[in-house]
């Protein structure tokens, strides 16, 4: 009945989340509310490890992409699960050691990494930083020679692969910010130029195509681009790449009409690619590495809001009112993306009610949902919306001077607040008086 299967619809006709009444937890913590679901989380982690050890011989590890959600909580969480960190700044690095994260198993991103940001990975003890260009390369290796340190690196390759939720391209994206191109020859130079550095160990190859994408054939197509690139290093200047990381981007279901593949399966077709171009250009099976981020957690998650005014405009639309908005998901303004919905206090009751859902900011385009249908709603209603989990905390903003939501993750029956809401004293923290 609903996207993600830790839901379902108790005997009082409310939402249930895992073991947990939704309605009972807006009362509880207020709203608006990030809900995470623990179990989910793990259940997502478990799905790829597993699959590495069936597919590839356990000869890789799946990094957690944290920008979908940052929090000391999920570090400590993925930590549990075995899994590396994808980081992409400073404050997601800082995170990671306040958690007390194996920091050698933090894989440290970024097109612009700042000076600052590349010494507090080399002095955090960052395992991997993954190399876009040739001036972070210069700057990394003087920072890790000023320290007398070899920093283990990686290159940020563009593949050229455009891949669209249900389609790809082969281009020459040579047009992007990220990593250095294949197809002009930037890609070999640098390889060769940092092989040659004192300071950093060049130890593989990165590459991340697209997000949300349903499809497999355009991992594989990746795949293969990067080990015949792998093949070229090794023919031209005799160099053997030890890891190949292949980004992340699965699908997630957030609408019914989303159809993702099982996550297994992505990595199932993806070993098959390398283990097959591996043994036909002659080199080693590199270390693989994934970087879920999305699959981990967008399904885990619910928003829990409290429905204000109802506003029906006669033969034109009808607007429910809820008290947060494009500060805690900001993806339908900048993505127009969908969401399925539920009155979390009438779960089952039918969607009879054709309904747009507006946030609370000063800006109309400040919707989550438009033209949806839902249950019949009134004011104090609770809104749940669904499959929330990635992007939407990490993304959200103080537009209005609006608190973020506090985060509360559920485990069984148990639920406790891992992100405070926060205060009008923390919104005025930084302004000087
Ligand atoms: N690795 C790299 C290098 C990435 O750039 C990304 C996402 C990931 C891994 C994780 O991808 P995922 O598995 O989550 O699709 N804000 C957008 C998504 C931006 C994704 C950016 N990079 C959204 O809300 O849809």
């Amino acid at each position: 009945m609903f996207v993600s299967k830790n839901l379902s619809v108790n005997g009082e006709n409310h939402l249930m989340i895992g073991k947990n009444d939704a309605v009972g937890l807006a009362k509880k913590f207020g709203t608006p509310l990030y809900v995470m679901d623990e179990e989910i989380i793990r259940e997502n982690c478990r799905v790829y490890k597993e699959a590495i050890d069936k597919y590839y011989d356990g000869n890789g590890l799946v990094l957690y992409a944290n920008k979908a959600f940052c929090t000391a909580w999920t570090f400590r969480l993925t930590a549990e699960e075995g899994l590396g960190a994808d980081v992409v700044s400073g404050g997601e690095i800082y995170t990671a050691k306040k958690a007390g994260f194996p920091m050698e198993k933090v894989y440290f991103h970024g097109n612009n990494k700042t000076r600052d940001e590349l010494v507090m990975a080399v002095e955090s003890g960052v395992g991997t930083v993954i190399v876009d260009n040739r001036y972070e390369l210069d700057v990394l290796n003087d920072i890790a020679r000023e320290r007398g340190v070899k920093q283990k690196i990686m290159f940020r390759i563009k593949p050229g692969i455009d891949a669209h939720t249900h389609d790809f391209i082969r281009t020459g994206q040579i047009d992007s910010k990220f990593g250095v191109a294949l197809e002009n020859g930037e890609a070999l130079e640098i390889y060769e130029i940092a092989s040659k550095m004192e300071n950093v160990i060049p130890d593989g190859l990165h590459c991340h195509i697209a997000s949300q994408v349903f499809e497999v054939e355009p991992f594989c197509e990746a795949a293969r681009v990067m080990m015949e690139f792998a093949a070229e290093l090794k023919d031209k200047f005799a160099i053997e790449i030890n890891e190949l990381n292949l980004g992340g981007g699965f699908g997630t279901r957030y609408v019914p009409e989303d159809d993702p593949i099982p996550y297994d399966e992505y990595i199932k077709a993806v070993s098959e690619v390398v283990k097959e171009t591996a043994a036909q250009r002659g080199i080693k099976m590199p270390f693989m590495l994934m970087e879920p981020g999305r699959s981990i957690v967008a399904n885990a998650g619910v928003t829990l809001y409290t429905v204000g005014g109802v506003k029906d405009i006669k033969n034109i639309r009808k607007y429910v009112s809820v008290d947060g908005g494009m500060g805690d998901n900001p993806r339908y303004i900048l993505y127009q993306a969908k969401y399925s919905s539920v009155v979390a206090n009438r779960a089952g009751d039918a969607a009879t009610d054709k309904v747009t859902i507006a946030g609370k900011c000063c800006e109309s385009g400040d919707l989550i949902a438009e033209d949806i249908m839902l249950a019949q709603t009134k004011p104090g209603d609770i809104l749940a919306v669904l499959t929330t989990g990635a992007y939407n905390y990490s993304m959200a903003s103080n537009y209005n001077r609006i608190p973020r939501p506090a985060v509360v993750a559920v485990n069984g029956g148990e639920a406790k607040v891992v992100v405070r809401r926060e205060t009008y004293e923390d919104i005025i923290r930084n302004d000087v008086f």
